[in-house]
């Protein structure tokens, strides 16, 4: 009998034009090393990834132990470098102990569903990161999404899932617009309650606090047992990957149970010298206070309030107006970051300009020739 074939891939060849027609086709630009363009899209908010004790941090860790980690962290791939970088993040961030993951995605990931089951609750928020979002799906957990930076919801639903285990999760700063979670009403809520309050620190980390230390930090909460934080170093740390910041207990736990971290590749000796290099340079808190100044100079060109890290967003709306007012920026030599969905709703669509701690007095004057061309 002759069949007719089917084409597997023109399903996905309707997927593209229906996406092509909603202008919401996504393509790669990549860039060059000398790149012209004043970057406003990036999370190098100190300007570490090029600073040259971070890179010689990575050399020196690549001669030493090689291109690879050669293996998971339980087999081959812990080494003194892996163990050194995490005692710098545990002091620099005031935690009992830190366990380093391939990225703050794995991170998350890992914490979530070794933290919470099938039959437990996740309380999350609306505007946490895709990577919570995956890391609850994951879980298998009960999951209710609460409304934005709203404690009282948190507090109901805790309240009615009373006798069983919960966790509540948050950014720290959230990554679209840049506002920040009350961590310390969610933490009075969470421990009310008995739960453990997971905060997100990747935007907050080396930004907030007078040192970088973070959002939980600065506010007094390092020490809080029921606080389990994570963080990115690829984004103020200049480098790649991710840790989770908590008590021994926590971290021990995730040794034994995180699968993200069991099953995984240990992070590149390149990256785990440059991050540790990078926290090093965090301590005098110089680059931390120049970056926030920078963001809130951007924020007032742009007419945006005063932002709570280096993310400053522009509401636009619609999604082709967006991408438009991107390539205006970047007609004026400035990139900008564009999110349209499905990365926030229909309608919501809106440009990010993230600071930089090495902007110059120059580079804000051209920021002010983009905005004043573009908005
Ligand atoms: C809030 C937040 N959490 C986690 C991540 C993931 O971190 P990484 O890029 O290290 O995987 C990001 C961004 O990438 C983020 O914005």
């Amino acid at each position: 009998v002759r069949r007719t074939l089917i084409d597997p891939l023109a399903r996905l060849r309707e997927r593209a034009a229906a996406r092509e027609a909603a202008t919401l086709r996504r393509r790669l630009r990549p860039r060059a090393a000398a790149d012209p363009v004043l970057d406003l899209a990036g999370n190098d908010y100190l300007g570490l990834a090029q600073d040259a004790r971070v890179v010689d941090a990575a050399v020196d860790a690549l001669r030493t132990w090689g291109a690879g980690s050669t293996g998971s962290r339980l087999v081959t791939g812990s080494t003194t470098l892996h163990a050194a970088l995490e005692h710098a993040l545990a002091a620099h961030c005031e935690a009992e102990g830190a366990l380093v993951f391939s990225s703050g995605y794995l991170a998350n990931l890992g914490v979530i569903t070794s933290l919470a089951g099938p039959g437990d609750v996740i309380v999350s928020d609306a505007h946490n990161h895709a990577s919570i979002v995956d890391a609850c799906r994951l879980s298998r957990a009960d999951v209710v999404v609460v409304p934005h930076r709203d404690t009282d919801v948190v507090a109901d639903v805790l309240e009615r899932s009373e006798g069983r285990n919960a966790v509540v999760v948050t950014d720290a700063i959230f990554s679209v617009d840049g506002d920040a979670a009350p961590v310390a009403e969610l933490h009075a809520v969470a421990r009310q309650h008995g739960a453990l309050l997971v905060v997100d620190e990747a935007h907050a980390i080396g930004v907030v606090g007078p040192r970088g230390e973070g959002l939980t930090a600065a506010l007094g909460l390092a020490h809080e047992t029921d606080i389990v934080r994570t963080v990115t170093l690829s984004k103020a740390l200049g480098s790649q990957g991710g840790a989770v910041l908590g008590a021994r207990e926590v971290i021990e736990h995730l040794v034994d149970a995180a699968r993200t971290f069991i099953f995984d590749t240990a992070l590149a000796p390149s990256a785990v010298g440059a991050a540790h290099a990078a926290v090093g340079l965090l301590a005098d808190g110089t680059r931390s206070l120049a970056v926030r100044a920078r963001a809130a100079e951007i924020a007032d060109l742009v007419g945006a309030p005063r932002p709570a890290a280096a993310v400053v967003p522009v509401h636009v709306g619609d999604a082709a107006e967006a991408m438009h007012a991107a390539d205006r920026f970047a007609q004026h030599g400035v990139r900008v970051a564009c999110f349209r969905p499905p990365t926030v709703p229909d309608g919501v669509s809106r440009l990010r300009l993230t600071a930089r701690a090495d902007l110059t007095d120059a580079d804000i004057a051209r920021v002010a020739d983009a905005v004043r061309a573009s908005l």
